[in-house]
């Protein structure tokens, strides 16, 4: 599938209404402890709504958006010793994806997998339900003979689940730097949990974005055309639609930065005035030049990559690398 298909193709496959309500109620209370902390901050997860899979869709397609592009490379590059690894002594295995997105990075070692008759069940995880109604659309026409569930909700609930579907050894994937999404210290306790859900042998493999040439970075995530700045209000635009909120998205400042020193690569939403902004049945107000931290996107070294496995209890085994080397996607196994 090529990055330009969009994601809204799909039709929303209405979900259980018990489930869209605590959804919501959750989305509200995380809001709002967000909003009335000191500093104020949103948790980037909930950047993914039908319209904020768009926005990424087109980011991606982007010229200054390198780590796609970047990732793609090595998929397609190294692709027959990524599956090697992956299919190790030929034991069946359920390859879990940690969201998934449109599986189009991880489409090319579907495929080859399928071409090497690999025996493996393909279970993609993702945050947002549009992701996978469009997964359970499309998967079977672009990748015929896959055999796939796709499991809608949080990392580590569907790792539980996928868990209780079968005895086969796990081979995880978590790609595109999602993993830069936390804070080092987050991450690594993240690594250390997914490593609770996993037995010897089981695999990691783990994509980061490399430390770079700053401006190179700092680029990637201030774009020309501005699709990173409407990624960001996209958000307070899906408060607005699912939360019964009064945003005026003209009133808040797209501003990102990167500190080369310890590769945080930060984006912040900016008040440019003193403002008030009511959320539901909350009043919420913003100082001039007052800031919602959005998310943080961290660079790594490789060292602090084999670190943080070792921290978190797998040991390092491959690494690849894209030409430039910007990209590392990496094989962890569990100890
Ligand atoms: C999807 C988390 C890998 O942090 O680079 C892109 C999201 N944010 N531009 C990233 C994102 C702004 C992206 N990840």
């Amino acid at each position: 599938m090529k990055n330009t298909e969009t994601l809204t193709a799909a039709p929303i496959v209405a979900e259980a209404d018990g489930k869209e309500t605590a959804n919501a109620r959750q989305f509200y209370r995380d809001v709002i402890t967000g909003l009335t902390s000191t500093p104020k901050y949103l948790n980037s997860k909930y950047f993914y709504d039908a319209a904020g899979d768009k926005i990424f869709q087109e980011l991606m397609a982007c010229d200054e958006y390198y780590p796609t592009n970047c990732e793609l490379e090595i998929f397609s590059e190294k692709t027959v010793e990524i599956c090697r690894v992956m299919i190790g002594n030929s034991d069946p295995f359920d390859l879990i994806e940690l969201g998934a997105g449109d599986a189009t990075k991880s489409s090319y070692l579907l495929q080859n997998l399928l071409d090497n008759k690999a025996a493996f069940t393909y279970l993609p995880i993702d945050i947002s339900d549009n992701v996978i109604s469009y997964l359970n659309i499309t998967l079977p026409v672009t990748l015929p003979g896959l055999r796939f569930t796709g499991l809608n909700g949080d990392y580590f609930d569907m790792l539980t689940k996928a868990a209780s579907l079968s005895d086969n050894r796990k081979v995880v994937m978590f790609l595109g730097s999602n993993i830069g999404n936390m804070a080092t210290v987050e991450a690594e306790r993240f690594c250390a949990e997914l490593r609770k859900h996993l037995s010897p042998g089981d695999m990691l493999l783990i994509g980061f974005d490399l430390k770079k040439n700053p401006a190179t970075v700092l680029a990637a995530y201030n774009d020309k055309k501005g699709i990173t700045r409407r990624f960001n209000l996209n958000l307070l635009e899906r408060i607005n639609r699912e939360l019964n909120a009064d945003f005026d998205i003209r009133k808040f400042e797209h501003y990102p930065t990167y500190d080369p020193e310890t590769g945080a690569c930060k984006s912040y939403l900016v008040s440019t005035c003193e403002q008030q902004v009511k959320i539901g049945m909350e009043m919420i107000a913003f100082a001039k030049d007052e800031y919602i931290f959005m998310e943080i996107s961290q660079k790594f070294t490789v060292a602090e990559t084999e670190k943080m496995a070792v921290n978190a209890g797998f040991m390092p085994v491959e690494q690849f690398f894209d030409s430039k080397t910007w990209f590392l996607d990496a094989v962890w196994l569990a100890g």
